[in-house]
């Protein structure tokens, strides 16, 4: 039975961790969560990686420590599942920049273009359901060069994660002018001068930065593949550019190294305000309560597995 006299003076973490196993739960959190949630997490990576743990999990319940769109797309993999996010409002500015009413308009009064549309993972199911396949930044790369050569492709939300595919593969898109709030906050100034604190310091920044940024670092990259480059790179001193939730894994996977978080005009590091809206309490009273839950009508699910499993089947 699960214990429903909440006692915050009882050991919160040993507290999640019963109820995970009474409720035959996954802990999946992403890069950017709060240490102490990546901590009492089974599997924290990328949206990549969150993607694959979410299709291939038995468990019963996922709690999901991200954002809406991560849980969202674990429920399109998992309808029989129970989806559970710690804070309903845990938005994405991606997400929001992209309104599927905006998008369905944007194509009906294109239908000549035909487009072949791909979308980055930050998004509603909404535009899942209106997309041909999907991306993360760990595969972005790999999406757009299989993408039929006869269409012409347009790029939903982020228009950085899109213009830095443009440069990788030569192929042209048409990209909506989507960005997050954290990321572009970063600039070549607040980069420069970090760099000029630490010359020897390499540069590893995510994609979802500004070309000015991207222009200035040694790898661009998601967050997962941040954690590969870091552990095998000589440097003892590395410039992270990306959520500052980041440095929590660098520090505990790779000992011995410093990690610097990239700075931006305004402050010493970057942080977004949606993923930071999960706190070990919500998570908690997520998995005791099982709620919220992420429920979605089953003909959009339907519409929205589509082309995500069409990238699962894509980057294996
Ligand atoms: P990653 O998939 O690289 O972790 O990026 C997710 C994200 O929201 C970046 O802002
Ligand atoms: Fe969205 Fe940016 Fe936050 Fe990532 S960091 S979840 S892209 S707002």
């Amino acid at each position: 039975m699960v214990s429903v006299g909440v006692n915050f003076g009882l050991d919160l973490v040993a507290e999640i961790k019963a109820l995970k196993n009474e409720r035959r739960a996954v802990i999946l959190a992403h890069n950017y969560q709060v240490p102490e949630i990546q901590d009492i997490a089974d599997f924290v990576g990328d949206s990549l990686g969150l993607s694959f743990q979410a299709a291939k999990t038995d468990a019963e319940v996922i709690l999901f420590c991200g954002v809406h769109f991560m849980a969202e797309t674990a429920k399109i993999l998992n309808p029989a599942k129970r989806v559970v996010l710690p804070d309903l409002d845990a938005g994405c500015s991606l997400a929001e920049s992209c309104p599927p009413e905006k998008l369905a308009q944007f194509l009906e009064a294109r239908a000549e273009k035909d487009y072949y549309v791909i979308a980055y993972i930050n998004c509603s199911a909404g535009v899942k359901a209106l997309s041909d396949v999907i991306c993360t930044s760990g595969n972005a790369e790999k999406i757009v060069r299989a993408a039929p050569v006869d269409r012409n492709i347009l790029f939903v939300p982020d228009q950085n994660l899109g213009a830095w595919v443009i440069e990788r593969t030569g192929r042209p898109m048409d990209l909506w002018q989507g960005n997050c709030y954290v990321h572009i906050e970063f600039t070549a100034r607040s980069i420069g001068a970090i760099h000029a604190e630490y010359p020897g310091a390499p540069v590893v920044a995510h994609p979802e930065c500004p070309y000015a940024v991207r222009l200035l670092a040694d790898e661009v990259c998601s967050t997962e593949k941040m954690v590969t480059f870091c552990k095998e790179s000589p440097a003892k001193e590395i410039i992270v550019v990306t959520e500052a939730g980041m440095l929590h894994r660098l520090k505990k996977e790779i000992p011995g190294k410093l990690f610097i978080p990239g700075p931006t005009d305004r402050c010493a590091c970057a942080e977004c305000r949606f993923m930071k809206m999960n706190t070990l309490e919500k998570a908690h009273a997520a998995l005791l309560h099982l709620e919220p839950e992420i429920i979605l009508p089953e003909p959009l699910r339907r519409r929205a597995e589509a082309p995500i499993l069409r990238m699962l089947e894509l980057s294996r």
